[in-house]
């Protein structure tokens, strides 16, 4: 296997995981992904960019089995999908230095157990010569981890972004072709992974914004020849509002609950507003797809039956996963049945203190199957959500 060149003496050198099914033991992949390392070949100095997860590093190393020097390993992020076959990579050529941020040295350290002194840290801006090409460094924090950096491959403009602008795609295309495909899993992927750290991401696209780039190579899924068309799609994610949308993540165990989701949805959609229905039950959702929904929901309703006085436990699990993700979402409900006694609604409340600047609507909860005041509340919520999207100008 030979290295893939992408420009001259820039090459492709990293491992694409065809069968890899879930991330993090969380995130469900179902496209795979790739880990994408980078070789550079200056006149004078060669650097590796990023390496590849450990289970993979035999790729790496078949990359690079004709490269006999290796200068510089340039580790914009620590997490081991990247940084894990670091420490196979020093060992097969132990006079290569990292260069990694301030912040991301103790954070190899501790990963990895890598000597301090391999490492060189980076400030803001700095470059590294490698003869014929430059490579600046742009420290770009919470991408998503607190260490991540950037490297700018000034002569060629290039940009590697880490973990910023990427997709988990499988794929022998190195470059985007049918963007349709790339749009889909780079926003699966923004949503599962970027979206919680919106602040941060507003700040990275400032900083390359004067930049310029011919090629955008993030560490996962394909590089982008048309970078405007990743960036302006984060740019829309991260500032657009939510649409005329009703996120209902729901779970029902004897119907009751179920009764009250699809009056709820028959209510909506007579007033035109679109609506997504998850049903939480154990070994149905895509909580990636779920993530997509709900970075573009204006609204979020939890349906849920009472399990032991509290919500049903996948229910507990949705809303916190939908807290971590930190969601634009400006309005709240939550609707369910319960049999002998509830606090559903307390505890759900207490699960997603980051959504606290979303107003929660008064929320319908019934006993047993839901009556005919029950319906007309429900009926109540449909038109309070309306007027409300209406209001904030999302309808
Ligand atoms: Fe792809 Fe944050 O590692």
């Amino acid at each position: 296997m030979k290295p893939i060149a992408i420009r001259s003496n820039i090459y492709f050198v990293g491992a694409v995981d065809w069968d890899r099914r879930l991330f993090d033991n969380l995130v469900p992949l179902p496209d795979g992904t790739s880990y994408n390392a980078f070789l550079v070949k200056g006149s004078e100095k060669t650097a590796l960019i990023d390496t590849v997860d450990f289970h993979m590093s035999d790729v790496l190393f078949e990359y690079l089995k004709d490269v006999d020097r290796i200068d510089y390993v340039i580790a914009n992020h620590g997490e081991q999908d990247h940084s894990g076959t670091l420490p196979k990579v020093l060992e097969k050529y132990p006079k290569a230095k990292v260069f990694l941020t301030p912040k991301a040295k103790g954070i190899f350290i501790d990963l990895l157990h890598i000597p301090g002194e391999k490492f060189v840290t980076v400030e803001d801006g700095e470059t590294l010569s490698l003869g014929d090409k430059t490579l600046q460094f742009i420290h770009a924090p919470w991408v998503h981890w607190p260490e991540t950096m950037f490297t700018y491959l000034k002569e060629d403009k290039v940009l590697f972004s880490g973990d910023f602008l990427g997709s988990h795609i499988a794929t022998n295309e190195l470059f985007v072709k049918d963007e349709a495909r790339t749009y889909e899993a780079a926003k699966r992927y923004y949503s599962e992974i970027m979206a919680p750290f919106a602040g941060q991401i507003k700040k990275n696209l400032e900083k390359i914004k004067d930049l310029d780039i011919a090629i955008v190579a993030p560490t996962h899924g394909q590089l982008y020849d048309r970078p405007e068309f990743i960036i302006d799609a984060y740019r829309h994610w991260v500032y657009d509002d939510p649409k005329n949308l009703v996120l209902i993540p729901y779970i029902s165990m004897h119907g009751s609950t179920k009764v009250m989701v699809d009056y709820l949805v028959e209510a909506l959609t007579e007033k035109g507003i679109e609506v997504s229905l998850f049903n939480l039950s154990a070994g149905i959702v895509d909580i990636g797809k779920l993530a997509m929904v709900l970075m573009d929901a204006a609204t979020v309703v939890i349906g849920t039956p009472t399990v032991l006085t509290g919500p049903h436990p996948n229910i507990a699990y949705g809303a916190f996963l939908m807290n971590a993700l930190r969601p634009k979402v400006k309005f709240l409900s939550i609707i369910g049945s319960y049999g002998w006694g509830t606090k559903a609604v307390d505890v759900i409340k207490g699960l997603i203190p980051n959504l606290r600047k979303a107003e929660i609507l008064d929320p319908v909860i019934c006993k047993g199957l839901p009556r005919e005041d029950d319906l007309k509340a429900l009926e109540s919520l449909a038109e309070t959500i309306f007027q409300k999207h209406k209001e904030s100008g999302f309808a």
